[in-house]
């Protein structure tokens, strides 16, 4: 299988990393040449709970150099989805399969607008990672990776992906319910990332204090209030207990939020507390913790420009 990683950060460097201990053959699309350059010389270095290794790896910011391929690995921001499949037209051949493993809601719909559902399979991973510099990541946490596609249906490329992606020690799943999937992941999201981004706390420490258990506790219950209304299926009967799960299982990850925030870069808010407040709007169901959240990080991507 000709697999192509898109986006080198954090996730982009951990699943490259993972992959090419495959026999499959693999790319690493990167955003800029400078990442391709470094990459293709120095390969990926990862630290952390998987040890430290590196790997070599072919990298490039010119899809000419690619070609049509069978998988396409989406990690990029989700406020970079449609520019990024765009971009990548070229490389999509008949049965070419694209795997979203992005955090946040609203991918899976950018991206069958692009290349047609059918092609789409939507993926959650519990993985933790934290970009160190271009090429050099932290394993923060091991965790599953579930992966599905809208209709339900698991296509022979999904089992060889699933396959593929357990042979090199990425742990992995098929459900046939991704819409619970993403949802049971986006609780988690709106629990953990704006709090740590807010408060710069490691996910661990969330727990750890009254106020941020609260805010914390609040805002999850306010997102299982939506998902309820939209009938939607958790994969998790507590919640709240999940979510708090999740921060001890990644206590020393950085958030991917909070390392948005730490290098000023645009976050991923709108795709995750912001995704509650638009659908509070049209349910008419109050979540004044996501509303709150959300202004705040909005206020701090806002002043990026005026801090010196
Ligand atoms: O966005 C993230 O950082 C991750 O999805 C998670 C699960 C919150 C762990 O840090």
């Amino acid at each position: 299988m000709k697999i192509v990683i898109l986006g080198s950060g954090a996730m982009g460097c951990l699943i490259a990393a993972f992959l090419s201990k495959s026999k499959e053959e693999l790319w690493l699309l990167t955003k800029s040449e400078e990442a391709a350059a470094k990459i293709n010389s120095s390969g990926i270095c990862v630290e952390g709970v998987s040890g430290s290794w590196q790997v070599k790896i072919k990298s490039t910011a010119n899809i000419k150099d690619i070609e049509k391929c069978d998988l396409i690995i989406i990690c990029v921001k989700s406020f970079n989805t449609k520019q990024a499949v765009e971009q990548i037209k070229p490389l999509l051949g008949e049965d070419t399969k694209i795997l979203t493993l992005q955090n946040g809601m609203g991918n899976i719909e950018i991206i069958s607008e692009i290349a047609g559902e059918q092609n789409v399979i939507a993926g959650v991973t519990n993985q933790g990672a934290t970009l160190i510099a271009t090429g050099k990541i932290r394993h923060a946490g091991r965790g599953e990776t579930i992966i599905g596609t809208v209709g339900g249906k698991t296509p022979v490329e999904m089992r060889a992906i699933r396959e593929i992606f357990n042979k090199v020690g990425l742990e992995t799943k098929m459900s046939r319910d991704i819409k619970s999937l993403i949802w049971s992941k986006l609780i988690i999201n709106v629990g953990i990332n704006a709090l740590t981004a807010i408060t710069r706390l490691p996910n661990g420490k969330l727990t750890e204090f009254e106020g941020t258990r609260r805010i914390l506790r609040d805002a999850v219950t306010e997102a299982t209030r939506i998902a309820k209304r939209k009938r939607i299926k958790l994969i998790f009967d507590d919640p709240l207990a999940k979510v708090e799960a999740v921060c001890e299982a990644t206590g020393d990850n950085q958030s991917s939020m909070l390392q948005d925030i730490l290098r000023k870069k645009r976050t991923e808010i709108d795709f995750i507390n912001g995704v509650i407040v638009r659908l509070g709007q049209e349910l008419g169901i109050n979540v004044p913790t996501n509303k709150f959240l959300l202004d705040l990080i909005k206020t701090i991507e806002a002043s990026y420009k005026s801090s010196v």
